[in-house]
């Protein structure tokens, strides 16, 4: 919905008790010129409208705003003064006391190695941490526990494949494809490997919108290619693309797929076997879950024709001086001591999203997303980067004559935390001609109304320089 002048006086008139907080001290006027300022702007609605593919009927969510917003005790935080206002979901998301009070009670009361104790408390810590493993199968809708590796996140998994799988199936004169829009976590681990091999890397190019050209990427296939590589919704663009159309297209040719979720698995409903992802990895950082715990999924026939990746304890049947007997799935790829606290952590992200609904968290973020793109894009001298029909959650945008770094450090002035530089992944900024971007990235307790204060500090910016 685009706000016009009337709607626009109303928010004024009537905003939310954090709203007020947040303008406490400001002229009443100097709103109302600003949002006169910039919803005089909207002509370039109809290409916004465009760019969200949604259902904005049903926006409700059984849990309140403020409820979910109480739930993470870092959103009460002042920053410089100013209440937070986080947008670098992207980069990490802050997590709810759930998940806070699961590590605690980890720690306080049952803390232990895994697997190998016949006492009460490493059966207590294996009983935990095998369940999250449990709870990861079912978010993800995979077949089995087997399938679900625990790692530090997507960089160690997509690591893990390339060495593990690559080092095995990808031979000399073979061929790797990437989208455009990978993240360096998708595109340097291949490199290292077709180093080694001798292998190609060849690019799935995108348009200007940010969409990966399926008939290039159609052309692309052949026998040889042996890997593709692509991420279910770009860090930089916020596209989610046909990922189960291109693994389709992939396997016409026998080529085995990899899904980089990390930006996916935290917005919206994942289903592996849907999609017939060979591989699907993402980051519990990204995910309302704790730093340092990630995950691989794999399908059984292929973890278990792999080689394992790490060596040592724990990933062992049976060990002598002449040889070891690899442990079974998924342990062969779980050496050594495991971050079992995260893993726990992870468990307690997942019933979290789930209590929300993914479907919810989904219907929200895109509503937002369209609210951001609309206001943002529609700002003097500003221009939005990625504008796919189908994309949610990522909002990149440069302004005239002001660094993105100088963009950020002026709003964090205000308590508002966005990201700026190449987010890694300069191949997709290159594409735009830029080297860098400011990123708004937004995450399940994010509101309208942090959008409307952000695009507020955004105009005096623009009015008024850094
Ligand atoms: C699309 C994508 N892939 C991979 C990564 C790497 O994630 P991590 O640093 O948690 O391993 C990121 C992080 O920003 C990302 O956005």
């Amino acid at each position: 919905m685009i706000m016009n002048k009337s709607q626009a006086d109303n928010c004024m008139a009537s905003p939310s008790y954090y709203f007020n907080e947040y303008f406490k001290g400001q002229q009443a006027s100097d709103l109302q010129s600003c949002y006169s300022f910039y919803t005089h702007k909207l002509p370039c609605t109809h290409y916004i409208t465009r760019a969200c593919n949604l259902n904005t009927t049903n926006t409700s969510i059984p849990y309140t705003m403020e409820a979910i917003r109480n739930d993470f005790p870092i959103l009460r935080q002042r920053v410089n003064g100013n209440p937070l206002i986080w947008f670098d979901n992207g980069a990490t998301t802050q997590k709810p006391l759930s998940v806070i009070n699961t590590l605690s009670q980890y720690y306080r009361e049952y803390n232990s190695n895994v697997h190998r104790g016949a006492h009460t408390m490493a059966v207590l810590a294996t009983k935990a941490y095998e369940e999250a493993r449990n709870k990861v199968q079912l978010f993800l809708g995979a077949s089995s526990t087997e399938e679900i590796i625990f790692v530090r996140g997507a960089t160690e998994a997509i690591n893990l494949v390339s060495q593990a799988y690559g080092g095995a199936n990808i031979q000399e004169g073979d061929e790797i494809l990437l989208t455009e829009m990978e993240h360096h976590s998708n595109i340097v681990p291949w490199q290292v490997l077709a180093k080694q091999k001798g292998a190609r890397i060849k690019v799935i190019p995108m348009n200007d919108k940010g969409e990966i050209i399926l008939e290039e990427y159609r052309r692309l296939l052949t026998l040889r290619t042996k890997l593709v590589g692509i991420t279910h919704v770009s860090n930089v663009l916020g596209t989610i693309n046909p990922v189960e159309e291109m693994t389709r297209m992939a396997h016409d040719y026998g080529a085995c797929v990899l899904i980089d979720g990390a930006q996916a698995a935290p917005h919206f409903k994942v289903n592996v076997k849907q999609i017939d992802a060979d591989f699907y990895v993402f980051s519990g950082h990204k995910a309302y879950a704790p730093t340092g715990i990630g995950v691989l999924y794999g399908k059984k026939a292929i973890l278990e024709a792999m080689p394992p990746w790490q060596t040592g304890g724990g990933m062992i049947k049976d060990v002598s001086f002449e040889k070891t007997d690899y442990n079974s799935l998924p342990d062969k790829f779980e050496a050594g001591t495991g971050n079992i606290a995260d893993a726990i952590g992870l468990g307690a992200a997942i019933d979290y999203m789930n209590k929300l609904g993914l479907d919810q968290i989904e219907q929200r973020e895109r509503t937002l997303t369209q609210y951001a793109m609309e206001r943002i894009s529609c700002l003097p001298d500003t221009f939005v980067f990625g504008n796919a029909v189908d994309k949610t959650s990522v909002i990149s945008f440069i302004m005239k004559g002001i660094s993105p770094v100088s963009i950020a450090k002026y709003l964090d002035q205000k308590g508002i935390a966005i990201r700026a530089g190449h987010h890694c992944a300069q191949p997709a900024l290159r594409h735009f001609g830029v080297d860098s971007t400011a990123r708004v990235s937004l995450g399940l307790y994010n509101t309208k109304n942090e959008i409307d204060i952000l695009v507020y500090n955004l105009i005096s910016i623009h009015k008024n320089g850094v």
